[in-house]
């Protein structure tokens, strides 16, 4: 496909999901690469949204390490448990918080975030990577957030 984003602007945040995900799918479909498919929803996702930063975190040896993203710098590595990330790995669920000052154990890569979404990638009933997006808004995500990253990360062929 052309790799030039349609983005909508002042319509509903579920009717800018709507218009972004057959784009990622297209994006993506027929190729096998992860990292190039990670990186290409990261930033698409970034550019429709413009979230604080948006990106990938993947389980390596044990841990989980930075992967494709957009944004400021990151921290590298996450351990299972630790922070909002690393409990999204250990519960395997999707992870919604508000306010980051109020989850034990945030691990505030920038202080400008103040909420965050996490979302657990699987493979074979095995969580292999996590889905992060800070915003620098508190309570800037919910359940439609939830519904429409899911689908997406399922388009990935992980
Ligand atoms: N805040 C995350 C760490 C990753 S960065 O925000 C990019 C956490 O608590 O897991």
């Amino acid at each position: 496909m052309a790799e030039d984003l349609k983005i909508v602007t002042d319509v509903s945040k579920e009717e800018q999901y709507r218009s972004l995900i057959p784009q990622i799918q297209a994006l993506i479909s027929g190729e096998p690469d992860q990292v190039a498919n990670l990186a290409n929803i990261a930033a698409a996702l970034k550019e429709q949204f413009s979230w604080f930063w948006v990106g990938f975190y993947l389980v390596k040896n044990g841990e989980l390490v930075l992967g494709p993203f957009q944004g400021p710098v990151a921290c590298t590595r996450i351990q299972k448990g630790k922070g909002v990330c690393g409990a999204s790995w250990q519960r395997a669920e999707t992870l919604i918080v508000p306010d980051v000052e109020e989850f034990p154990g945030h691990i505030a890569c920038a202080a400008a975030s103040r909420s965050e979404i996490v979302l657990p990638l699987f493979k074979g009933g095995e969580v292999i990577g996590v889905l992060d997006v800070d915003s620098e808004y508190l309570s800037h995500f919910n359940e439609v957030d939830a519904k429409y990253l899911k689908e997406i990360i399922n388009l990935l062929d992980v």
